[in-house]
């Protein structure tokens, strides 16, 4: 069904019909594409939400459409290299997802395709590298294709029917034009003009879309595909579409190159300079290449070389290229999110930062610094920002958002060796501004303000585990994962305000104070209870009659160092959460009347999403709590059953279902008839936290202020293991052979270290 090529770093697929689409991203950080497997997908510039250019059609049957497809027309019959739309399938078939690419190579009676697609550097513009071969002369007519959206998904589904009239798209010299008119659109003067255009003459167009394919017809069947030729429409309100009909002869064997470019650009005149550009000789090649090194130089930061191939090819490869596009896209745009409400979550942001430190300093600073710029005054801060659509914020505080803030930076200091950030200036999002430092000291101050009854911080409208808002709606209830998280920050501001010369041991008192509490209330007598509602109970405790035992709070015992029993705490993970599919969230998964039939806590049915799934993000925390207590073979069980591939096979792929390469948010767990599901692919807290699991507490590589530590947990699956990491501008390259801790100075001169 697949098979990776780590050389290449590619996934191959020999089949079209996956059980659901299997995703790639293909993105310069401006102009963005997700595209499956079987060439569909919606392509966006900068916002899923305001510019998207065509339509992807969620959760509707036929899956996975619309796309990027090119209708070859090859005498009676058509078929495309994506397999998909058409009845007609090629002969010969495979797709493979690359880094930033996805390629597909067809053949149908004598022609053969292949058909790269990626969003180069140098233009705003997905490319379709058409390289087209046929046995003997021949003559075919391509017929690419894309239909069209309003630029604002939401607008569109609410008053298509009036601001239909305010889109035109229109020929241009030979490359066809869209625009998006409407008169309430936001950010008129930013929104650009999308264009489609050829590297070779162009025959005829259509741009209405009802002309291309056709009434009571799809993309499966267009009408003009049928009849051979386009019909030059142009389209002044209506449904908007780009067809571009190229005659092209063959010469037996003779390899011939067509490129189609779907781009954007402000104005006319920079669209026609696009094109120019575009068109030039090696213009395609010279992007592709350019891809390439920025992948390669990335991904170079970080290599290692292990027995375990399937983490080896999740910790060199997939692992980061997905934390990537968490980074990008927060939880925006994924074949499971509609990418329609979300913007950039603080909470979420603040953890993919993690994953971004090793890779890319500046970049993990600017996005922290976007963050900053969502607090307030008081130390909150947001739950979700919209920089790009310029929408107010999400203004629900959170009792942990601003936490996670202290984290990243934390991270990002450490990594860098050097104090200059925190010097770096931030406005508040009410007024005013700080130094990253003074920023980080407010996040502090706010949970210190904000204790309840019980001295734990305030659950406010939830912590990390969303379901929980339920539990502070007389403004109550408390959160002792929040306490934990608490303290696990505690320990690092402290740290930073003794590199600081600042007092750090203030924070340490807080600290104490904090752990006393969860050893003396939060303990249960078998593990840590989760929080107290507003009426004083405590969730998640033996004497409860569900929801009795929550993972969270006993990894985090362990990782805050604040649980004098995480041990006993972690055990109890894997007697009553652990499964072989991964790690339950909640033991027993709740009915919808608990605590009480009005204050429920969730209308999740039983072993779904919040209540019961084997939530992946949460499990890579259990791994980190393992290592932390020197249990490889513990810590090696939780990471490798959520690998993708091994996860994939253990489920039987049409019950997982998600792509055998990246994380997915949640697995349906044990108490659900559809155990073994796994859903919210791609974009989840799983990329960033498995990855800093998997490097710096398994492999146990860790930035410290004064150099770097090794200090590895693994099994003997992973042992020996080699690995390269680039640190402060030195290449380190590190055997381990056993579980033994290791120091490295940064002032000293190895480079080369063998534990
Ligand atoms: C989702 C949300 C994240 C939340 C988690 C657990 O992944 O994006 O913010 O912490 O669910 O509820």
């Amino acid at each position: 069904m697949y098979s990776f090529n780590n050389q290449k770093r590619e996934i191959t697929f020999k089949k079209y019909n996956t059980p659901t689409p299997w995703m790639n991203y293909l993105s310069n950080g401006t102009f963005h594409t997700m595209m499956s497997q079987a060439g569909g997908g919606v392509a966006f510039y900068k916002s899923p939400q305001i510019w998207r250019i065509n339509h992807y059609k969620f959760f509707h049957v036929p899956t996975d459409r619309s796309g990027f497809y090119t209708y070859i027309k090859d005498g009676g019959e058509y078929w495309c290299p994506t397999n998909e739309p058409c009845k007609t399938k090629p002969e010969k078939w495979q797709s493979t997802h690359g880094m930033g690419y996805t390629r597909f190579e067809a053949e149908r009676k004598g022609v053969s395709v292949t058909a790269t697609y990626f969003v180069g550097e140098y233009e705003n513009a997905l490319i379709w590298n058409l390289k087209l071969k046929s046995d003997s002369d021949k003559h075919i007519t391509l017929f690419p294709y894309v239909e069209l959206g309003m630029m604002e998904f939401m607008r569109e589904l609410q008053w298509q029917c009036y601001n239909k009239h305010q889109l035109s798209c229109y020929n241009m010299e030979d490359v066809l034009v869209y625009k998006y008119g409407v008169e309430t659109q936001p950010k008129p003067d930013e929104t650009p003009l999308v264009y489609f255009a050829a590297n070779v003459p162009v025959t005829a167009f259509d741009c209405d879309r009802d002309e291309f394919v056709g009434a009571y017809r799809s993309e499966e069947n267009p009408q003009r595909v049928e009849l051979g030729n386009c019909s030059k429409s142009t389209m002044y309100g209506g449904d908007p579409c780009f067809a571009l009909q190229l005659e092209i002869e063959l010469k037996a064997n003779e390899e011939k190159e067509v490129n189609i470019f779907l781009g954007t650009a402000m104005t006319e005149e920079d669209i026609r300079k696009s094109v120019e550009n575009c068109r030039k000789t090696d213009f395609v090649e010279k992007s592709f290449k350019g891809l390439a090194e920025k992948w390669d130089a990335h991904l170079s930061k970080f290599q290692c070389k292990i027995p375990d191939k399937d983490a080896e090819t999740m910790i060199n490869i997939w692992n980061p290229y997905q934390a990537e596009r968490n980074f990008q896209f927060s939880r925006n745009i994924s074949y499971y999110a509609t990418g329609t409400f979300r913007g950039v979550g603080v909470r979420d942001t603040a953890q993919d930062i993690l994953a971004m430190v090793p890779f890319d300093l500046r970049r993990a600073k600017d996005k922290l610094n976007l963050l900053f710029t969502q607090q307030y005054n008081d130390g909150h801060c947001n739950h979700y920002c919209f920089p790009t659509e310029g929408w107010e914020p999400v203004t629900r505080i959170h009792s942990d958002n601003h936490l996670w803030l202290v984290m990243a930076c934390y991270h990002i200091v450490i990594e860098e060796g050097k104090l200059d950030y925190l010097d770096e200036v931030v406005e508040f999002y009410d007024g005013g501004s700080a130094t990253v430092w003074e920023h980080i000291k407010k996040s502090i101050d706010f949970c210190l303000a904000n204790l309840g009854e019980c001295g734990f911080p305030l659950m406010l409208s939830s912590d990390w585990n969303d379901m929980l808002y339920k539990v502070c709606r007389e403004g109550k209830g408390e959160s002792i994962w929040t306490s934990m998280q608490f303290g696990t920050v505690l320990r690092q501001i402290a740290e930073i305000a003794d590199l600081k010369g600042e007092d750090g041991s203030k924070y340490l008192e807080t600290y104490e104070q904090q752990k006393k509490l969860v050893n003396e209330i939060a303990w249960d007598g078998e593990w840590y209870r989760r929080c107290i509602t507003d009426e004083g109970t405590f969730i998640g405790s033996e004497k409860e009659p569900q929801a009795k035992i929550w993972l969270n709070t006993q990894s985090w015992s362990v990782i805050s160092g604040m649980g004098d029993n995480g041990t006993q705490a972690m055990d109890n993970v894997k007697k009553y959460l652990d499964t072989d599919l991964g790690i339950k969230k909640i033991h027993p998964s709740m009915t919808t009347d608990y605590p009480t039939k009005d204050g429920n806590l969730t209308m999740y049915n039983k072993g779904c999403g919040e209540n019961g799934s084997v939530f992946c993000h949460a499990n890579t925390w259990a791994v980190i709590a393992e290592c932390l207590l020197k249990r490889p073979e513990n810590a090696y069980k939780y990471y490798h059953q959520l690998l993708p591939m091994v996860a994939q096979a253990q489920a039987g792929e049409w019950r997982y279902k998600a792509e055998p390469y990246v994380y997915c948010s949640n697995i349906f767990g044990p108490e659900s008839d559809k155990f073994g599901l796994a859903n919210v692919s791609w974009l989840t807290g799983t990329a960033a936290w498995m990855y800093v699991a998997v490097t710096q507490y398994m492999l146990g590589i860790r930035a410290k202020w004064d150099g770097l530590e090794i200090d590895p947990c693994l099994p003997k699956e992973m042992l020996p293991a080699k690995v390269t990491r680039v640190f402060r501008g030195k290449t380190y390259n590190i055997t381990i052979t056993k579980n033994e801790k290791k120091f490295i100075s940064f002032d000293g001169k190895e480079t080369d270290v063998i534990i």
